[in-house]
C-alpha cells in the first residue's frame, strides 16, 4: 500500500455453478471467475484489496465454494465476502473457515474493515428463502452504531442489493425491503463517501441520500436493460467488469470498471506518451 492512494476492486454476481446455453455454446461461470481473478491481478500497480459483494455460488452448495475460493486464493492481495440473495451464510463460512470476519456475535454478517485508509463496512441482506433483500432494525441498528463510533471517517460500504430502485422492474421486484428506514441513517452520516451493491448484473450509479450509491456490474454475466414489466429474464453475453474504487483522500473516490475478457489494442506505438507540462 502506498501513502498516496488506497485501491479496491469489487467483484459481484459470480453464480458458480451455474451453467447459461447461449447460442455460441454452453458458458460455465466458473470459468468467467477464472477470467475474473486474472483481471483483477493484471492490474498495476497492483490492487490493495478486494470485495467480492454476494452470490458466490448459485446454489449456496459446498463443493460450489470449494471451487470459487480455489480461483480467489489466487488473488495477489486480501480479499472480503459479502453475503448475497444465493448465499448461504454456513456453508460459506465453513468452506471459507480462515475469513475470521465473516463469524460475528449475531445471525449476520456484517463487519467493518477498519485497518485501510477508507473505512470499510460490509452488510448483509440477505433473507433466507427469498430473493429479495432485506435491512432489519437490527441490522440497521447495528449500521448505526457503527457509524456513530467515527463520524469523521471517510467510510464506504458495501451491500449486495441495491438501496433504491434502479427503474427496471424486474430487478426492482427483487430488491431490498425496508429502504426508508436506512435511507434515513445514510442521510444522517455525511462520512459515507459511497455505496456500492450489485445483484441486478447492470452498472448503475446514482446520488442517493447524501452520498453515491453504485451497482456494479456482474463479472460472469449481464441481465439487459428491461424498463418494461417482464415475468422473466434472459442472461445477455455483454463484457463483464469489476468495479475499481481509487480512494484518494485529496480527490476522493473515483469508480472505475475493469472489462473482463481480451480486447484488442491496435495501436504499434503502444502506450501513449503522458503530456508534458
Ligand atoms: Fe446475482
Ligand atoms: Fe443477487
Amino acid at each position: 500500500m502506498n501513502n498516496k492512494y488506497f485501491t479496491i476492486g469489487q467483484i459481484t454476481d459470480l453464480h458458480v455453478g451455474r451453467k447459461i446455453p447461449f447460442p455460441s455454446g454452453e458458458l460455465d461461470l466458473y470459468d468467467q471467475l477464472v477470467n475474473a481473478v486474472d483481471n483483477l491481478n493484471s492490474i498495476d500497480p497492483p490492487l490493495d484489496m478486494a470485495v467480492i459483494s454476494g452470490d458466490l455460488a448459485n446454489h449456496g452448495k459446498e463443493e460450489d465454494y470449494i471451487k470459487v475460493k480455489s480461483q480467489l486464493d489466487r488473488l495477489k492481495f486480501p480479499y472480503f465476502i459479502v453475503m448475497g440473495n444465493h448465499d448461504q451464510r454456513e456453508t460459506l463460512k465453513k468452506v471459507f473457515s480462515e475469513h475470521r470476519y465473516l463469524v460475528t456475535d449475531n445471525e449476520f454478517i456484517q463487519y467493518t474493515i477498519e485497518d485501510k485508509p477508507i473505512r470499510i463496512i460490509a452488510l448483509d441482506t440477505l433473507e433466507p428463502g427469498t430473493h429479495y433483500g432485506l435491512m432489519c432494525e437490527k441490522r440497521i441498528e447495528w449500521l448505526e452504531n457503527k457509524l456513530a463510533e467515527l463520524p469523521e471517517r471517510p467510510t464506504l460500504i458495501f451491500m449486495h442489493h441495491p438501496p433504491f430502485d434502479t427503474g427496471m422492474p424486474y430487478p426492482d421486484h427483487l430488491g431490498m425491503h425496508n429502504k426508508e428506514a436506512f435511507a434515513a441513517v445514510i442521510k444522517k452520516n455525511p462520512q459515507i463517501e459511497a455505496i456500492s451493491s450489485g445483484h441486478t448484473h447492470r452498472d448503475s450509479v446514482v446520488g442517493w441520500n447524501g452520498t453515491v450509491v453504485y451497482i456494479a456490474p456482474s463479472s460472469a454475466f449481464s441481465y439487459g436493460l428491461e424498463f418494461h414489466d417482464v415475468d422473466d429474464i434472459d442472461p445477455l453475453m455483454e463484457p463483464p467488469a469489476a468495479r475499481i474504487f481509487r480512494w484518494d483522500a485529496e480527490v476522493g473516490l473515483v469508480a472505475h470498471l475493469s472489462y473482463i475478457g481480451n480486447y484488442e489494442f491496435g495501436l504499434t506505438e503502444g502506450m501513449p506518451e503522458p503530456p508534458k507540462n
